[in-house]
């Protein structure tokens, strides 16, 4: 049976399994950050509208992290179905309960600890599941898709939403522009760099029919906005990683803060969203 546990990569997101409680720390507060960022609200506002809901579906939030995204959905008011949230975390699932109850949700969101690839005391009860961020991160996003069929009542809605990671760049003043500064970066926060770019064929080969998609590009131009809470977690999550010392992560964050502050940085990563629908068999 495929497990997160036979990961090989130093991808951090993919080890919060294992990971040590300061790396935990900044996965957790980059997570609430960009939660709050009016991108990332603009995002779910646009899926969950276009998944037209009725107000009393059962939703799954699979690879919930903090729970930043079950909760937003939680507070919204066309939302009064209960809402699972599952992540391989320890750790952040914790996080997720002590954040829900804070804001007064923790009566509409069930925490679960559990691995995508097979969340096995649960079976056909959810009508939208949704992944956002997650299949970058994981060991076998066809593994995942075919738990998320199962999942899912034989007609609910699936939601993908994931950066195309092998489209990240953060520029830099190294002769190669920062090519291998992103080649770092890349292999330490993803697994599935080009998964998006996979999904429509992966979805029709567990039996889902695309009804809905959305390109975004989160692109920073000369200050850094959307990915200004990225730099301080990469401080401590390239080191964890074992891609750079922490000296050179440092150095890395150090140059990218002070092109923010005289209005030259650039970064900028491809995200997509897709939802898609369970076909009907026989
Ligand atoms: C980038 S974070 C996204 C968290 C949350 N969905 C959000 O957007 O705020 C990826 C999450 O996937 C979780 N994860 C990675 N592999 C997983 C797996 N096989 N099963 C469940 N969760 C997993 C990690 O623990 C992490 O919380």
């Amino acid at each position: 049976m495929i497990s997160q546990k036979q990961l090989k990569g130093p991808d951090v997101f993919a080890r919060t399994f294992a990971a040590d409680e300061k790396s935990l720390s900044a996965i957790a507060a980059r997570l609430e950050a960009r939660a709050k960022h009016c991108f990332f609200q603009q995002v779910v506002d646009e899926y969950v509208n276009a998944l037209e809901l009725r107000g009393h579906e059962s939703i799954l939030d699979l690879g919930c992290g903090t729970g930043a995204i079950a909760r937003m959905i939680a507070s919204r008011d066309n939302c009064s179905g209960r809402i699972t949230a599952i992540d391989i975390s320890p750790y952040l699932v914790q996080t997720g309960k002590r954040l829900a109850l804070e804001e007064g949700l923790a009566d509409k969101i069930d925490f679960l600890t559990g691995d995508a690839h097979s969340i096995l005391e649960l079976q056909g009860q959810f009508d939208v599941l949704i992944m956002h961020t997650l299949v970058s991160h994981v060991v076998d996003p066809a593994t995942v898709l075919q738990e998320a069929r199962r999942l899912l009542h034989p007609e609910g809605k699936i939601v993908i939403f994931d950066g195309d990671f092998d489209s990240l760049t953060y520029a830099t003043d190294a002769p190669d522009g920062g090519a291998e500064t992103d080649r770092l970066q890349a292999i330490a926060g993803h697994t599935q760099g080009r998964v998006m770019r996979a999904m429509p064929r992966l979805l029709s080969d567990q039996g889902f029919s695309l009804e809905w998609s959305k390109a975004y590009v989160a692109a920073d131009i000369g200050r850094a906005d959307f990915w200004s809470s990225t730099l301080p977690a990469l401080r401590i999550l390239l080191p964890s990683a074992g891609v750079m010392s922490e000296r050179e992560a440092g150095d890395y964050v150090d140059k990218l803060e002070s092109s923010s502050l005289s209005n030259t940085f650039f970064a900028s990563c491809n995200f997509y969203t897709m939802i898609a629908r369970g076909m009907h068999v026989g």
